[in-house]
């Protein structure tokens, strides 16, 4: 596979092309193996062409983001591994709305919405993801605020090179979920609709929301955010933590003892060590509580 993308796709491409990159230095988590091959498109169009030669080629791709929702594998992934931030990371406001490119930084994007004087993104301000991974995810804070509430429409690539536009409900989001997770259509931008506002109001808002995740989140040591879903009515971090989870250790992973749904790679720890503490951490909080937690960090391996 190696070869054939030496000897095709290399020709063709104006972005970058890596060859057994480790993602560590490309998730926040900082662990895993690395990538056989590691693609940062240049633009919407080096991206169809990449996409259409993989296509033809029937050579599996994944694409990630700003890589802090992830863990990948300790075996690294033995396919093509596309990264979309610093590329294709345009933002254009026009009235209310916003054009955002899926590898713009979400921070970046509500900083020109505060400027602009538009309401909607104080939620987004300090989550450190890109557009795209956030519309994937249907990234958001706490149950209530969540990018489907400001997003209008989405653009996509699809597997055979055709760009597609989404309206709102053709995404099917849901808490923490959207269509994006299970279908092979690439988020090119997005169109985001927010309302008018005080600019100091906004950002007034916005320092107090990021303040708030400096005190209660542990974000000076390698994480990927929460790592379980909310249940419906009730926050993870509370039952694990009322079931007595923080500090759990396994290897170099321990549960956060600032907050409970955070794993922290303490000490260069090793994938397997988090699977393994996710897994103890679900055993403890079913038995205590009966209930299920569901992950929501994604795993990146070579099942797909
Ligand atoms: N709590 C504890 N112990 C803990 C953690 C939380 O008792 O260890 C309690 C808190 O005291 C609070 C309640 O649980 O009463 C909720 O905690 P918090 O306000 O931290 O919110 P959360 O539901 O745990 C959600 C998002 C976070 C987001 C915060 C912002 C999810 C799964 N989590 O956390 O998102 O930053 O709200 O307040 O939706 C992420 O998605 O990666 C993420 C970190």
């Amino acid at each position: 596979m190696e070869e054939v993308i030496k000897s095709g796709l290399q020709k063709k491409v104006r972005g970058e092309i890596k060859f057994n990159e480790s993602l560590q230095k490309h998730t926040s988590f900082q662990v895993g193996g690395p990538a056989k091959v590691l693609i940062i498109p240049y633009d919407i169009q080096d991206l169809k062409e990449i996409i259409l030669y993989l296509s033809q080629q029937k050579i599996p791709y994944i694409v990630i983001g700003n890589g802090t929702n992830l863990l990948v594998v300790d075996e690294g992934i033995s396919g093509i591994v596309i990264k979309m931030v610093g590329t294709i990371n345009h933002i254009d406001v026009d009235n209310n709305q916003i054009w955002a490119g899926a590898g713009a930084l979400l921070p970046r994007v509500a900083k020109k919405a505060a400027e602009a004087g538009l309401s909607g993104l104080e939620f987004a301000a300090g989550l450190p993801a890109t557009v795209g991974g956030a519309t994937v995810m249907n990234a958001g804070v706490g149950n209530l605020n969540d990018m489907s509430q400001i997003i209008n429409k989405v653009r996509v690539l699809t597997s055979e090179g055709e760009i597609k536009k989404l309206s709102w409900a053709q995404c099917n989001f849901a808490y923490r979920s959207s269509r994006f997770q299970s279908e092979d259509l690439i988020v090119l931008e997005v169109e985001l609709e927010l309302e008018a506002g005080d600019p100091n109001q906004i950002e007034a808002k916005m320092e107090e929301l990021i303040t708030k995740r400096k005190e209660n989140q542990p974000l000076s040591i390698p994480n990927a955010g929460c790592i379980f879903k909310n249940p419906a009515d009730d926050s993870a971090g509370r039952l694990i933590d009322e079931a007595g989870g923080k500090g759990m250790q396994i290897g170099g992973a321990k549960v956060s003892e600032k907050h409970a749904n955070f794993i922290v790679n303490e000490q260069e720890a090793t994938a397997q060590d988090i699977l393994d503490l996710i897994a103890r951490v679900r055993d403890l909080v079913r038995d205590k509580y009966g209930v299920e937690l569901e992950r929501e960090i994604r795993v990146l391996d070579n099942r797909r």
